[in-house]
């Protein structure tokens, strides 16, 4: 168990939940870059179907981000988080641009209720702390702004959780929905499955308190 959230919040999840086949430093594995679609062109569209429905908007967060952020609309003001330079850099809807590994540091380099909106698409999977990171979201958070997690059936088999890896579509909306609540920092999770002709997608969101 690496989750470091505290003993109330890793009782919640069973030994070895956290862990991956793939275990070395995150910048081995995410040092090249991957200017690739991590999801088929339906489930792209569902993704940003959903962000629209959620009203993502504002001051937006893209946690966990590559070079497309899956918004229909470019945000007022749009910062990016993610591994990879290259990746962060051919954004071009991004205003700012930050490489921060979040499972060596799962504090936000960002001031108290900086965002609107935080959204993370197809990478909270990749998460060996995850509770001390949706905690983060939520101080970054005004109150009232949402988080909104979406992700698929597709992953980085090496490092991913093994939990994740362990249970189907409904299991890993109950995970998600399971970080919100251990949190203990957000209303209670709204899960979602946006339709897609494609890749399926599902989702997770919750407003902070
Ligand atoms: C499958 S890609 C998804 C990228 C993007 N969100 C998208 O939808 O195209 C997974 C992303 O998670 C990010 N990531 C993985 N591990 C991370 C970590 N430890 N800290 C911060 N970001 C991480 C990587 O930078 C990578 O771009």
């Amino acid at each position: 168990m690496s989750d470091t959230a505290g003993p109330a919040d890793t009782a919640t999840f069973p030994p070895g939940f956290f862990e991956r086949s793939d275990e070395r430093d995150d910048a081995i594995f995410y040092g090249p870059p991957r200017l690739v679609q991590h999801l088929d062109d339906a489930a792209v569209n569902a993704v940003s179907a959903y962000y629209d429905e959620v009203g993502a908007d504002g001051d937006v967060l893209d946690l966990m981000a590559s070079w497309v952020s899956h918004l229909s609309t470019q945000p007022r003001h749009l910062t990016v988080l993610g591994m990879n330079t290259a990746e962060l850099g051919a954004n071009s809807w991004a205003h700012e641009r930050v490489v921060h590994d979040l499972n060596a540091d799962p504090v936000l380099p960002f001031a108290d209720a900086a965002f609107d909106t935080v959204i993370s698409t197809v990478s909270v999977d990749y998460l060996t702390s995850p509770v001390a990171v949706f905690r983060e979201v939520a101080r970054v958070l005004r109150p009232g702004g949402t988080f909104a997690v979406a992700f698929s059936n597709r992953c980085f088999l090496a490092k991913a959780i093994r939990g994740w890896l362990a249970t189907d579509d409904a299991g890993r909306q109950d995970i998600v929905a399971g970080y919100f609540r251990a949190s203990g920092a957000f209303a209670e999770p709204v899960l979602s499955s946006p339709p897609s002709t494609g890749d399926p997608v599902l989702a997770v969101h919750a407003a902070r308190r």
